[in-house]
């Protein structure tokens, strides 16, 4: 990224664009890209529509760019949002070249796209579609389907009484008290009814027949569909503990579950976090930051090891040690009496309220009915497709055959279960599209970013470039001396070159 402050409409030598390079500036009054590929010019907006991440810090690749944040990607041609975990488009001014200088002129496109007209013959187009789960792969392959011009009827039901939201920020900011209410749905209420997408709310979907092309609802109606995916996502693992005398125990997956442990943490002075993993450090980040003393009990002897390494796992204890998080580390919790919750050693904690993080499983039990193949989740083919004709599957259920590794994997990543529900509505109207993505994660701890992209099943070393004392590192996850996954704290750009030469392996 170079010079901040141009005005793009003024003018920029060619001879200061060489290929792929990024000039920032201003135009119409927003912070605008002027960039170079091959021989042509673009000029985008700055700002990623997911958080706002800095695209100048990001990575252009071909005619896109990626951000540094969580790595979207939009068109630099058409300011798309090709890829989650942003929905909306960018941006975008016609260029101009004229006597050795790239002028900006004016804005493009300053509302949403059209949608475009699908190249395939309406005939081979569903006639409905039926999306069970109001998440993230739910929601991202919805917007694809109209995005993608499929004007049939699109019918999402959820289990949850909330519009698809953040679910990432249920732990973090909206946790913590910093994120406002608005933040959290993925979309205001307008856009449902303007893309004809029917959100049929508090709805559990109890059977598919995937013969008669049917779904039964818990209140006994019937609904039909022209193709069917299943996001039905995870549900979080209950610890069989005995509980008495009032225990305030909570689990943490819906924004009503986070609304519950917002108003319990009101007065509250000390809880317990059971969980040493991603979901209850964050928790008990967010619960320090309301001033609540936090003991977090864990199993492992060190937290999130088997993910990133005990060098990383230690860093994170230490940073959250440092925050004023108490650890009981290879500990279990074996009772919870009012307040005291007992650990397995006998000694005793206090906890006005307790919330457990303890993993989740993925929820197959629609899938496992309906007589789809599994395969530790929903087993689908490149195309997300399961067994059942017509009938795909994505986000944290599904298990599918990851190109990079030779592996069939199953993940529990917001941008995955996006992108492939993205992935799934293209393939639901015949684009035969296979799902090639690097999987790609991140985790906030205070103001400390964990990006993690790759998978590593497992591991036999992990190798540190910089220091992660000071934040500023690379950590290269291998097995056989071939690098499988990294995980960055504050070298976003990095991460997004892993991916990129990542993508390369198949
Ligand atoms: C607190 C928290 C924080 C997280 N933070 C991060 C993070 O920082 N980074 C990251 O990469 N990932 C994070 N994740 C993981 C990420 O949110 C999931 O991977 C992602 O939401 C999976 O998307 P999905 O569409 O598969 O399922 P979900 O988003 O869980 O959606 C499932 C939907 O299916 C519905 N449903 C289930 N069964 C039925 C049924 N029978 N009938 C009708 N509806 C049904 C549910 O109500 C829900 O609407 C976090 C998860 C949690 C819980
Ligand atoms: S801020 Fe750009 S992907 Fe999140």
């Amino acid at each position: 990224m170079e010079r901040a402050h141009n005005d793009l409409g003024g003018g920029i030598a060619i001879d200061d664009l060489s290929d792929g390079t990024m000039v920032t500036g201003r135009v119409d009054g927003e912070d605008a890209i002027l960039t170079r590929c091959g021989m042509e010019y673009f000029a985008v907006g700055a700002a990623c529509t997911h958080y706002h991440g800095p695209l100048a810090n990001g990575l252009i690749v071909g005619e896109t760019i990626r951000c540094p944040m969580h790595h979207a990607c939009f068109s630099l041609r058409t300011g798309e949002a090709l890829y989650a975990p942003a929905l909306d488009p960018i941006s975008t001014w016609r260029v101009e070249v004229s006597l050795g200088k790239v002028y900006v002129r004016e804005k493009l496109n300053p509302s949403r796209r059209p949608t475009k007209s699908l190249g395939i013959p309406s005939t081979n187009q569903p006639s409905s579609v039926l999306i069970v789960g109001g998440g993230a792969a739910g929601l991202a392959a919805a917007d694809m389907l109209r995005r993608e011009g499929y004007s049939g009827p699109v019918t999402m039901v959820s289990a949850d009484d909330a519009p698809p939201y953040d679910r990432p920020n249920v732990s973090k900011d909206y946790l913590a008290g910093t994120a406002p209410e608005a933040w959290m749905p993925l979309r205001g209420a307008k856009y449902y009814s303007g893309q004809r997408i029917e959100l049929m709310l508090k709805q559990h979907v109890n059977l598919i027949d995937p013969a008669r092309r049917t779904v039964s609802l818990a209140d006994g109606r019937q609904l039909e569909y022209g193709a069917l995916l299943l996001a039905t996502g995870a549900d979080p693992v209950h610890l069989p503990i005995p509980a008495t005398g009032g225990a305030r125990i909570f689990y943490l997956r819906t924004l009503s579950e986070a609304r519950a442990i917002i108003a319990a943490a009101e007065g509250a002075k000390s809880a317990v976090v059971v969980g040493a993993s991603f979901i209850g450090l964050e928790v008990a980040a967010s619960l320090r930051a309301r001033g609540i003393d936090v003991h977090l009990v864990g199993l492992e002897r060190v937290p999130l090891e088997r993910v990133l390494g005990p060098e990383v796992g230690t860093f994170v204890r230490e940073l959250h040690e440092s925050h004023g998080v108490t650890f009981h580390l290879g500990n279990s919790v074996t009772r919870i009496e009012g307040k005291r919750v007992t650990l397995n050693d006998q000694r005793i904690l206090e906890g006005d309220l307790v919330v457990l993080g303890v993993g989740v499983r993925p929820a197959v039990a629609l899938a496992e009915q309906a007589g789809l193949a599994m395969d530790r989740g929903v087993a689908v083919n490149e195309f997300l497709e399961t067994s059942a004709p017509g009938v795909f599957a994505a986000g944290d259920i599904a298990r599918w055959p990851d190109v990079h590794s030779g592996n069939r994997i199953r993940v529990e990543h917001w941008v995955v279960a996006e992108r492939q529900g993205q992935v799934a509505a293209r393939n639901i109207l015949g684009l035969r599209e296979p799902f090639v993505v690097v999987p790609f994660f991140w985790s906030q701890h205070y103001d400390v970013a964990i990006n993690y992209v790759g998978h590593a099943e497992s591991f036999d070393a992990a190798v540190i470039d910089g220091s992660l004392a000071p934040h500023d590192c690379e950590v290269s996850y291998l097995r056989g001396g071939q690098v499988l996954a990294a995980a960055t704290i504050s070298r976003d750009l990095r991460s997004l070159q892993v991916e990129r030469s990542l993508e390369s392996t198949r």
